[in-house]
């Protein structure tokens, strides 16, 4: 049960995220257009509609995630883990990242790693500056500065966002006592953290392309009590993973990097890797088609952060692209700026 007293806690924490993370991007801008004004990007102010709607969205995502907690899908302590060694930590080296950045915006470069950093053997899609961050997904540091960097570009709702896949799957698994559940991109593993909570008794299973990022996920979900996840390096278009295996995968805040054959090739695999009934949940960026109202923000985003595969995938139609990989189902949802698609591989 969620008591009252929580409900305020809960909700004055979502909106202290909120108010951090609106003041450093405001910060910021007003520092970039003053210090390094040729880094600054062609942006569409929003509306203040767009901010009403974007309120009201972010109070029904506050209210989803309160009530999913009171139901027992997940426990209500889950609301307020938040990686905060690492976030008082790592803060300062947001900002004394902030300069190099700005020369790489101010210089259009997006493929540009240390000589220090590996970039033989992945996709050429993959090595990129992905966010603009440095090193893209393949240092220490880029994995040490990643949850902090999502919690301020979402205003602290990134945690909420991600477990909103819980509810589906815990409704698609209930009669599984031990399912067997593999994240697919598990990044720093803040999905696999949410599974253990909701699934306390899965075997839990994540990959990633990144070694950095896996080495960082192993370190928090070690953290936790329950069995370790079983993470291994591995290209999602080519899981490791026999077929007919899971009961559930996920992937969250993948698809919108990807280009659009891999995105067929990934859904593909996990269809094959999912048993007859198993559930797939992706959740990513909103499209177009579902909120039309959001489009000056969507073009915003890959014109401020180095995405870029997002424009295709704003209008790239993945239930057709699930349907053609097989599921039998496919329904979807919207929670905030999030998209959600939940489908179902036919019982045999
Ligand atoms: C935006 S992050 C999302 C991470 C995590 N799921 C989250 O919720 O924060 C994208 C992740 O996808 C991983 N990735 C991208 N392409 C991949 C691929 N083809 N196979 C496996 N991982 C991939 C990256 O290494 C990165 O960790």
């Amino acid at each position: 049960m969620v008591d009252t007293l929580t409900k305020l806690a809960y909700q004055t924490f979502q909106q202290g995220k909120a108010t951090f993370g609106i003041a450093h991007k405001t910060l910021t801008t007003q520092l970039m257009s003053l210090v390094a004004p040729t880094a600054k990007s062609e942006t569409e102010t929003l509306s203040p509609d767009i901010l009403r709607s974007l309120q009201q969205r972010l109070g029904v995502l506050t209210e989803q995630d309160l009530q999913d907690a009171e139901q027992g899908i997940y426990p209500a302590e889950m609301l307020f883990d938040n990686p905060w060694d690492d976030f008082f930590r790592y803060y300062p080296v947001v900002w004394m990242d902030i300069p190099t950045i700005w020369d790489r915006i101010s210089a259009k470069q997006y493929q540009t790693f240390s000589p220090d950093i590996q970039t033989e053997g992945y996709p050429n899609y993959y090595v990129q500056n992905f966010h603009h961050q440095t090193n893209g997904y393949l240092s220490d540091m880029s994995a040490n500065l990643y949850d902090l960097q999502v919690e301020l570009l979402f205003n602290g709702t990134a945690d909420a966002m991600r477990r909103r896949i819980l509810a589906p799957m815990k409704q698609a698994l209930s009669g599984i006592s031990k399912p067997l559940l593999l994240d697919i991109a598990c990044g720093t593993g803040r999905t696999l953290r949410f599974l253990r909570g909701a699934f306390p008794d899965a075997s839990l299973y994540g990959v990633d392309l990144s070694p950095a990022y896996l080495r960082k996920a192993n370190q928090l979900l070690s953290e936790i009590p329950g069995t370790l996840p079983q993470l291994l390096q591995a290209n999602a278009e080519d899981l490791p993973y026999r077929d007919n295996y899971f009961h559930g995968v996920s992937s969250v805040f993948m698809f919108h990097e990807l280009p659009p054959e891999a995105r067929q090739r990934v859904i593909e695999e996990c269809y094959r890797v999912l048993q007859p009934g198993g559930i797939f949940v992706i959740c990513d960026s909103m499209q177009e088609e579902d909120s039309p109202e959001f489009a000056p923000m969507m073009r915003n985003f890959p014109a401020m952060f180095h995405e870029p595969y997002y424009r295709h995938y704003i209008q790239d139609n993945l239930g057709d692209r699930l349907q053609q990989a097989g599921f039998a189902t496919v329904e979807t949802k919207v929670h905030f700026v999030s998209k959600y698609w939940i489908a179902r591989k036919a019982e045999s």
